[in-house]
C-alpha cells in the first residue's frame, strides 16, 4: 500500500518534471524505449520503498520489540515444561479436594518460612472448609486487640476476618533465619513469576540429587536449574511421604507439589471459578444479542435492500433519427439494430 502510493506520487512528480516522461507515463502500456526506462525506474523505486519500509519495521523491532534477555541461559533459568493443569482450563474449576490437600502441605511445610498474608480466614469458608473449621483454625492464632482504656494492647484469639499471620515478625528476621535470603510471600507467587504454575511446580520438584559437574554453587545456596541464576536460598522441601493426607492420597513429592501449586493458584486468584462462570454467561448473552442485532439490522434494511429501481426515460424528440438513443427508445438494448 505504502509502496504503491509512493509510486503514484513519484509518477506525478516525474510527470511534472519533464514533458518527455509525461508522455511515457501517459502511454504506460506502449512499447517505447522511454516507457521501458520509466518502468525500470518504477521497479527500482518500488524495491527501495519496500526495503525502506521493511528496514524501518525491523529497526523499530530491534529497538523496542525484543524481550529483554538475560546474558546466559543459567541467568535466565531453565524454562519449565508445560504441565496439563486441569484447573486452568476454561471449562474447569479448582479441584477443591486438591486445594484442601495443598493447604495441608502449605501449613505443614511452607508456612515455616513463607507467609500468605493476603488471605483472610474467611476466604477458606465455602471453598476449602466449613465455617466451624475455619473459625477453629483462626482461634489457634493470637492477634493484638485494639488499645483498651489504659492504652494497653492485649491478645485475643483470631477471627474469620483476620489475615493469616506470617512466620516471621519482619523481613530482617526472615533473612536472618534463611542465610540472608528472603522467602517471598506466596499469596501472589503464581502470578508474580514467569511461567506461573509450571514454574513453581518445576522449581519444587526440580532439585537434582547432585549439582551437575561443573556447576558452581555458592555455599549456603542450593542448585536448582529452574531458578534464575541456579543458586536458590531455599533447600529442597518436598520428599515422598512428608505429610499424611486426610483423604488418603499417596503423598508423593510430585503429588504434594501439584496440590500446593493449585492451592497457590487459588490464593493468587480465589475468584477464578466465579470469573469463568461469569465469562460463560457473558459469552452466552452476547451471542444472543449479536444474533438479535443482525436480525434487527436486516429487518430495518429490508425495504432498501430489496427495492428495485426502474427508469422510464422522458419522451424526448430525437435529433438524429438513426441514433442509438432512438433505437433504444424503439426497441430497447436487446434488439440488434
Ligand atoms: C526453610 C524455609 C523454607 C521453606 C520451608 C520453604 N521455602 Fe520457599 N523459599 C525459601 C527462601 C529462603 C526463598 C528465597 C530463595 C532465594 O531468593 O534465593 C524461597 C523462595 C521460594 C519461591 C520463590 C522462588 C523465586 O522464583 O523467587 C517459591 C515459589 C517458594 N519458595 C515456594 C515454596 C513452597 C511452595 C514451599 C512449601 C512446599 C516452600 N517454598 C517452603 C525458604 C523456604
Amino acid at each position: 500500500m505504502l509502496a504503491r502510493s509512493s509510486l503514484r506520487s513519484s509518477r506525478a512528480f516525474a510527470a511534472a518534471k519533464s514533458p518527455a516522461v509525461r508522455t511515457a507515463t501517459r502511454n504506460a502500456s506502449s512499447q517505447s524505449s522511454q516507457s521501458a526506462a520509466a518502468s525500470w525506474k518504477n521497479t527500482a523505486l518500488l524495491s527501495s520503498t519496500t526495503l525502506l519500509a521493511a528496514g524501518s519495521v525491523s529497526w523499530y523491532y530491534y529497538q523496542f520489540g525484543r524481550p529483554t534477555q538475560a546474558m546466559t541461559l543459567a541467568e535466565e533459568g531453565l524454562h519449565p515444561p508445560k504441565f496439563p493443569w486441569e484447573h486452568t482450563k476454561l471449562t474447569r474449576t479448582f479441584d477443591h479436594q486438591a486445594l484442601r490437600r495443598g493447604f495441608h502441605v502449605y501449613r505443614e511445610v511452607c508456612a515455616a518460612c513463607h507467609s500468605i498474608s493476603r488471605i483472610p480466614y474467611r476466604k477458606f469458608v465455602g471453598s476449602l472448609m466449613t465455617v466451624d473449621e475455619a473459625k477453629a483454625m483462626a482461634e489457634e492464632q493470637e492477634y493484638d486487640t485494639d488499645p483498651n482504656d489504659e492504652g494497653e494492647i492485649e491478645k485475643r484469639p483470631g477471627k474469620l476476618s483476620d489475615y493469616m499471620l506470617p512466620p516471621y515478625q519482619n523481613d530482617e528476621a526472615a533473612r536472618a533465619a534463611n542465610n540472608g535470603a528472603l522467602p517471598p510471600d506466596l499469596s501472589l507467587i503464581v502470578k508474580a513469576r514467569h511461567g506461573g504454575c509450571d514454574y513453581v511446580f518445576a522449581l519444587l520438584t526440580g532439585y537434582p540429587e547432585e549439582p551437575p559437574a561443573g556447576a558452581v554453587v555458592q555455599s549456603g545456596l542450593n542448585f536448582n536449574p529452574y531458578f534464575p541464576g541456579t543458586g536458590i536460598g531455599m533447600p529442597k522441601q518436598l520428599f515422598d511421604g512428608l505429610v499424611d493426607y486426610e483423604d488418603g492420597t499417596p503423598a508423593t513429592a510430585s503429588q504434594m507439589a501439584k496440590d500446593v501449586v493449585e492451592f497457590l493458584n487459588w490464593t493468587a486468584e480465589p475468584e477464578a471459578d466465579e470469573r469463568k462462570k461469569m465469562g460463560w454467561k457473558v459469552m452466552a448473552i452476547t451471542t444472543v444479542l449479536f444474533g438479535l442485532s443482525v436480525w434487527v439490522k436486516r429487518y430495518k434494511w429490508a425495504t432498501i435492500k430489496t427495492r428495485k429501481l426502474s427508469y422510464t426515460p422522458p419522451h424526448a424528440p430525437a435529433k438524429q433519427p438513426g441514433s442509438s438513443f432512438r433505437r433504444f427508445q424503439q426497441h430497447g438494448y436487446e434488439q440488434k439494430p
